[in-house]
């Protein structure tokens, strides 16, 4: 900068400067250069000044800065010192960091909120809530933002947000205005029937490769995969509008599954690092992150999308379609923006909805009461259909009282999104009010909520909160508890201006999945001692080897 700035004042060798009578022609660029030459021995001087006063005070200059370190974190220590907390947890964030590097922060929240209450410390700058009210508070009350830790976490492109990773309040309200409309099932019309076209592969799949025969050797089935083949299949039918066909194929297309799982792991240790930044770094970055010139992995699937979403868009003239991708084009999404959408979807509907399926399953399968009950209720609904043969609506299966039951325990026992979402306190500071006590949390300090705790809280679930029981929704008579769980519940799926777009995505899936399971098929967890193997990254579970046994079921 500073050479381009002084050659700008040299004279250019083809110009009429170039001569010899330059110099008397010229003054005022004279003078300029002049001065030029003055300010850089000037500031040459300076530097050589300050070089050699720091080699002299050298022990003074470092007391000095270990001072003002100190200082700076007795005062922000001191600012949520009224928080209780672990006592390190004021000075530092390494025992939060060592819970994500070890991939079980969700459970370090658990335990912190259970040993200090409803809110409590976890960093310097961070508390965490297990209080509904709070959790409400916070994704409602104008001012709170969405924390940096989003588009360190949620952003799958190189330097491009979506709108999960937007923690910029107003462009992310402009874009969900965009994208709403795509996600409901008013402008998504082909939505039901993409989801039972996956829902019919998905029992295709089972009765091609995996059924057993009652006292005969098991075809185990890797229930945990085969789930997330579904959810993947689902999502690229529903966001642009060709299924990756992992069911059809049985197979992880392209390692989509594993690298997408990878990714999860990478980005969580990059995350207990502190180091997450380096992926959106400038110029560094690129080479870290996945890119649509890789072969394989998450890059390929970016790849695949961005093919789809530019042949459909190139179409566009001609395109019937009443899908996700043709309602974010009709609301103006273009080019990257378009793009950045869709493929937030494989990211956001994927591994969410695959966790809630493997948690109930695994919990109904371990309940042979609740499997026996759903079975029944199935089987009544079934006798009475008026849908034919194909696959159950949603609006019927809505309306099945014991295995919304189910779903909503389902979630509680087993929440399939674990992180903290945290938000940054509007500047000023704010007062939130929990079991009754005011707490003020200062500007800027980062609040996230402690999923676990809050939906396992023995106050209001009582001794057994911790066990699987979706009767606790049909026979609590306390109307006020009853509304007050189910609002509780859905917090499941965020709250306010960031809730969950994909939401009734998400419940069409599970319903008619576990509505087409239960019908067709008796199961049991293969090997019971050890039914899955399981790790955390980024709060959500990445589960593996979950075996099962299925049977076609005599009806
Ligand atoms: C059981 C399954 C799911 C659960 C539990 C879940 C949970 C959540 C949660 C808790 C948030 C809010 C984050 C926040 O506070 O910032 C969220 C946001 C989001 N989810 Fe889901 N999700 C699920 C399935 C899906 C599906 C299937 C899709 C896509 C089809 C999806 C798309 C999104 C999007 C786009 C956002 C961002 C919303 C915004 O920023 O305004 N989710 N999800």
């Amino acid at each position: 900068m500073l050479f381009r700035w002084f050659y700008s004042w040299m004279p250019d060798p083809g110009s009429r400067y170039s001569h010899p009578r330059f110099f008397f022609d010229d003054y005022p660029r004279l003078f300029h250069f002049g001065s030029c030459l003055l300010v850089i021995m000037a500031v040459s001087q300076t530097l050589t000044q300050v070089v050699d006063l720091v080699s002299e005070h050298k022990v003074e200059i470092t007391v000095a800065f270990v001072a003002v370190y100190f200082l700076s974190q007795i005062r922000t220590y001191f600012k949520l010192a009224h928080v209780p907390g672990p006592w390190f947890a004021g000075w530092s964030d390494i025992p939060h960091n060592w819970s994500i590097w070890n991939e079980r922060a969700y459970q370090y929240y658990y335990d912190i909120s259970e040993r200090y209450g409803k809110i409590a410390r976890i960093g310097p700058n961070s508390v965490l809530s297990s209080a509904p009210e709070v959790w409400i508070h916070v994704n409602t009350k104008p001012g709170y933002r969405r924390s940096d830790w989003y588009f360190k976490a949620v952003r799958v492109e190189y330097q491009r947000d979506n709108i999960f990773s937007q923690a910029d309040t107003e462009k992310h309200d402009a874009t969900r205005k965009k994208i709403a409309p795509g996600y409901s099932g008013r402008e998504n019309l082909e939505l039901e029937g993409s989801v039972d076209s996956r829902v019919v592969a998905f029992l295709d799949l089972i009765r091609r490769n995996y059924l057993s025969v009652d006292g005969g050797p098991v075809k185990k089935m890797d229930l945990a995969k085969k789930i997330q083949f579904f959810t993947m299949d689902v999502i690229s039918l529903v966001a642009f509008g060709t299924t990756f066909g992992m069911l059809d194929r049985d197979s992880d297309i392209n390692n989509f599954v594993k690298s997408s799982e990878d990714g999860l792991l990478i980005g969580n240790m990059f995350m207990s690092l502190n180091l997450a930044w380096l992926v959106q770094a400038p110029v560094i970055g690129k080479f870290l992150g996945p890119s649509p010139k890789d072969k394989t992995g998450f890059g390929a699937m970016m790849r695949e999308t961005f093919r789809y979403i530019d042949e459909r868009v190139e179409n566009a003239a001609t395109d019937t379609r009443r899908d996700m991708l043709a309602s974010f084009y009709r609301h103006g999404l273009r080019g990257d923006e378009l793009r950045s959408e869709v493929l937030e979807q494989m990211v956001a509907g994927s591994d969410t909805t695959a966790g809630a399926l493997r948690g109930i399953m695994l919990h109904v399968l371990g309940t042979p009461r609740v499997q026996k009950k759903l079975q029944e209720e199935i089987d009544a609904v079934h006798a009475k259909r008026t849908w034919g043969d194909g696959i159950v609506p949603h609006a019927v299966a809505k309306q099945m009282p014991y295995m919304q039951a189910v779903i909503r325990e389902g979630l509680r026992i087993w929440p399939p999104v674990l992180n903290l979402l945290p938000k940054d306190v509007p500047a000023g500071g704010d007062t939130i009010v929990v079991d009754g006590k005011k707490v003020f949390l200062p500007g800027g300090t980062c609040i996230g909520v402690s999923t676990l705790a809050m939906h396992h809280d023995k106050e209001l679930y009582g001794e057994d909160a911790d066990v699987f029981r979706p009767e606790r929704w049909l026979l609590e008579t306390d109307q006020q508890k009853l509304a007050m769980m189910t609002r509780i519940n859905d917090l499941t799926f965020g709250h306010g201006k960031w809730q969950c777009l994909g939401k009734p995505v998400a419940q069409m899936e599970i319903n008619k999945m576990l509505f087409e399971w239960f019908r067709n098929f008796d199961w049991a967890v293969a090997k019971p001692s050890k039914p899955w193997r399981l790790t955390n990254a980024f709060g959500l579970f990445l589960i593996n080897d979950f075996y099962v046994r299925v049977m076609e079921r005599e009806t």
